[in-house]
């Protein structure tokens, strides 16, 4: 039996309480002889800084590097709004995204159908949705320099952000989306705003020119990225793969969280490129929520997000696509059953703790093993 090692970096506020539903996950796949896992843990976001003065240690930075991947809970909260900009939570997660290259952030939205009444969206519009955003993770405005507030000497200020894309970027992560597609339903739909930025020029023209030269038989769509925001409250099931920039994935992922239910729900992969020699890639995985300070310590958090996440390193960083299967299969049984945290309680249904969540899925997990 192979060993995985793994960086458990459960962060702040509801983190450490749904990292410890994937931790009982990953015991209870070594109980069952399916794959063995060495956890360390460490510290990142707000409780880093409390711990060290900066949003993640350089020790801890190391762990992540050497770790076959890393397994990231959520940064942030109130303690922490006065901190200063550098060392804020959320740049321990820049910092891992950036340094670590992982420049393919994988998002899919799944609507299991026990949930599609959970949707703010009528039923027929999210039941059996399943689309995939492919959001570019390493470029864009976050990353793009200059980046700061200058003081212009007459009273006023301006802040600066940089849109900035190069051809091999949009390339690297146009291939990422064409490839997922062929395993799907072999449609990507590229999303940018040509019609004002010329990075969304630059983007649609790569894309397109890479479709033409490598992936000619997959079905390729462009949309404006407001459109598509609108497209995708009106009839999300029009898409397979969505590939975007960084911050029009930041926001298009949010909205499609919503079509499946719950913010709850999502799972996120970030990878990086395959080394060719060593044939494996950096990688971290994490919900797609936050670390909801108002109900952290609750007991309340869906783990669901992160155990989906733990599924998805399963799939993609460990060749264990079957065995993240069966997880999948545990959580959608398990809400066939009725079973809900309270994000999505909907109906006839009972309501459960994280902790309840967590242990129902290993349970059906176990039962089909
Ligand atoms: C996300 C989050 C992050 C982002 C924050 C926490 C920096 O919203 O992963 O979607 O904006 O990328
Ligand atoms: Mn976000």
């Amino acid at each position: 039996m192979a060993t995985y090692k793994l960086l458990l970096l459960p962060g702040d506020g509801i983190g450490p309480e749904v990292m410890a539903e994937v931790e009982k996950v990953a015991r209870a796949l070594a109980a069952m002889g399916a794959a063995r896992f060495e956890m360390e843990r460490g510290l990142v976001g707000g409780s880093a800084y409390d711990a060290h003065g900066k949003a993640i240690s350089e020790g801890d930075m190391a762990l992540a590097m050497a770790a076959d991947a890393v397994i990231f809970g959520a940064v942030g909260g109130p303690k922490w709004d006065g901190v200063p900009y550098d060392v804020r939570p959320e740049a321990g997660l820049l910092r891992l995204r950036k340094d670590l290259a992982l420049f393919a952030n994988l998002r899919p939205a799944i609507c299991y159908p026990a949930l599609a009444d959970a949707s703010s969206l009528k039923r027929e519009i999210v039941e059996g949705l399943d689309i995939m955003i492919v959001r570019e993770l390493t470029g864009g405005v976050y990353f793009g320099e200059p980046k700061e507030i200058i003081d212009l000497g007459n009273g006023q200020k301006r802040g600066i952000d940089t849109q900035v894309y190069d051809t091999f970027e949009i390339e690297r992560i146009g291939r990422v989306a064409f490839e997922l597609a062929r395993k799907r339903r072999n449609k990507v739909t590229s999303s940018e705003k040509r019609n004002v930025m010329k990075s969304g020029v630059l983007w649609h023209e790569v894309i397109t020119a890479l479709h033409k030269r490598e992936y000619p038989d997959v079905q390729l769509e462009h949309q404006l990225a407001d459109a598509l925001g609108m497209q995708l409250v009106r009839w999300p099931k029009q898409f397979d793969v969505i590939v975007t920039d960084n911050l029009f994935g930041d926001m298009l992922s949010d909205v499609a969280a919503m079509l499946t239910g719950s913010l709850g729900m999502l799972p996120s992969a970030s990878l990086g490129a395959v080394d060719k020699v060593t044939d494996k890639r950096k990688a971290l995985y994490e919900p797609v929520h936050g670390s909801a300070p108002d109900i952290a310590g609750k007991g309340m958090a869906n783990p669901i997000a992160m155990i989906g996440s733990f599924a998805m390193a399963l799939r993609y960083s460990f060749g264990l696509g079957d065995l993240a299967d069966r997880i999948e299969k545990a959580i959608a049984d398990t809400l066939d059953e009725g079973l809900r945290t309270a994000d999505i309680k909907a109906g006839a249904t009972t309501i459960v703790s994280t902790a309840q969540m967590g242990d129902a899925i290993v349970a059906k997990l176990n039962a089909a093993a």
